[in-house]
Order: C-alpha cells, then structure tokens, then sequence
C-alpha cells in the first residue's frame, strides 16, 4: 500500500491494473480490502484504484469532526496526486455516500458512478439518533459493538461473515465514531441522481438486510438510464457473496 497525504491525513491505497481509472471506495465499517476477492476479475480491464476511506484502513484520521464531503475532498486528492483528471467511481454502501458527495462536489471528474448496496437518501430523524446512540456506545465499549451488531446482517454467508468480524476488529474506535456522525449528518443526494451526464450503475443483492433493494430501484425510477443489476441470494456484501457477478456488473465502465 502506499500512503498520500491529502487533506490533513495520510490517505493510503492500492492501485492495481491497468485501463480506464475505476475508483473503489469501500464500506463502513471496512477498509479497502473489501474488494480484494474482485481485483484479479477486473484488472485486466481497469486501472483500479482502492482508497482506505480517512480513519480507516491504514489511513489516519482527524480528531475534529468531518463529513462525507470530505471524505470525498481526500479522494479528489489522491486522484490529483495520480495525476488522473477523470475516473469513475463505484462506492460500497457508505462508500456509495462518499462517491455521491464527489459527484456533487466534483462532477467534471466522474465519468461513472457506481452504487453497490447503497442508497441516495439521507437519514430519517430515527436513523440519525440511532447512529448518535452507536457512536456513544462504541466510544464506551469500543468497535465490538458494532462487530455484534453488524457481521450477521452484512452477509449470511458464514465465510464473509467471518472475514468482515476480523476487518471490523482491526479498526479504530475513532474511525467507527467518526464515520457514524458523517453518515448521520449526510445530505440526501436524491436532488441531484437527475442531473447526471455519466453512466450511473447500481449493483444491490436482493437479501440485503442493510439496505433494502428498493433503495436502488427508487433511485432507477428517478434516474431510468441506470442500470440496475439485482443479485439474487446477495446480502451487503456482493463483492465478496457474488464476487464474479459483481465484476461482471462493473465492466460497465469499461465498455
Ligand atoms: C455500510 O455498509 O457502509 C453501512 O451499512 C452503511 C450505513 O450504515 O448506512
């Protein structure tokens, strides 16, 4: 992994392959490696860019508080350190939240965005204080809350369930807490699905015990150009439940 330093934090990543730029932007409470079992199906094809999200990872983080907007300042960047002016980006649930607020915030540099198990809406009141709640919890009992609370609705696959309960172990309580109050304090990006001029994808299992698939179909009904890949027997991890048919479904932005 190299490191970058963005924003005031030291962003790391991995670049693998080679082709047109693909940023993967990885979930809450993860970290990059994620994505690992999709690389070897796309780096033929991509010049693939894998961030660990501020805090988390290998990344540091900041003690103030920040947003999913700067979340997405340090991918703009890391890209302006590569010296890539366009990339598409496809982001993993929270990931997702970030790849919108780059869309937003920088959308001359997005040439496709990608929504895996993710959603456009913001929190409703009830959500926002759940997150306060959890942030308070983990501060007190540190990241096994959400261990607990998490790795059974991530996937019902025992395997992945596996591998995410020992990702989620490795983060930092800061990086937990942090990320939670920027998902609570999200914008609803729902406005500006509509405007895009890039190819929009969205990739959602229809056993997500997360993020209900009727998150993404409301997003096509608002955006009909999308394409919506619906996974069958997928939860919230499809990268690694159906990690072919994943890749599969992001050679959309090689075509
Ligand atoms: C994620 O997988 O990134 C989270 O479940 C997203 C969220 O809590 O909204």
């Amino acid at each position: 992994m190299d490191t970058v330093a963005v924003n005031g934090i030291n962003l790391a990543y991995t670049r693998r392959g080679k082709g047109n730029p693909l940023v993967l932007v990885h979930g809450f409470p993860l970290d990059s490696s994620s994505w690992s079992e999709i690389i070897p199906f796309l780096e033929d094809r991509f010049d693939l860019i894998l961030p660990d999200l501020r805090g988390f990872g290998r990344s540091t983080t900041v003690e103030s508080p920040y947003t999913v907007s700067d979340m997405a300042d340090d991918l703009a960047g890391l890209l302006d350190h590569l010296g890539i002016e366009k990339a598409a980006l496809a982001g993993h649930s929270m990931g997702g939240y970030v790849a919108l607020a780059f869309a937003k915030k920088h959308p001359h540099r997005i040439n496709g965005l990608g929504l895996v198990s993710s959603q456009a809406a913001a929190d409703a009141t009830e959500g926002k204080e759940r997150r306060y709640k959890t942030a308070a919890d983990v501060a007190e009992k540190g990241v096994s809350v959400v261990v607990e609370a998490m790795t059974q609705k991530l996937s019902a696959d025992v395997r992945v369930q596996e591998f995410v309960r020992g990702v989620i172990e490795r983060q930092s309580k800061q990086a937990v807490i942090g990320a939670l109050k920027a998902m609570a304090e999200r914008e609803d990006s729902t406005p500006i699905l509509s405007s895009f001029n890039f190819p929009l994808l969205l990739i959602h299992g229809d056993t997500d015990q997360l993020i209900p698939m009727d998150r993404a179909k409301e997003i096509k009904s608002i955006n009909p150009s999308a394409r919506l890949l619906e996974l069958n027997g997928a939860g919230h991890m499809p990268m690694m439940e159906f990690a072919r048919q994943t890749a599969d479904g992001l050679m959309f932005f090689a075509e």
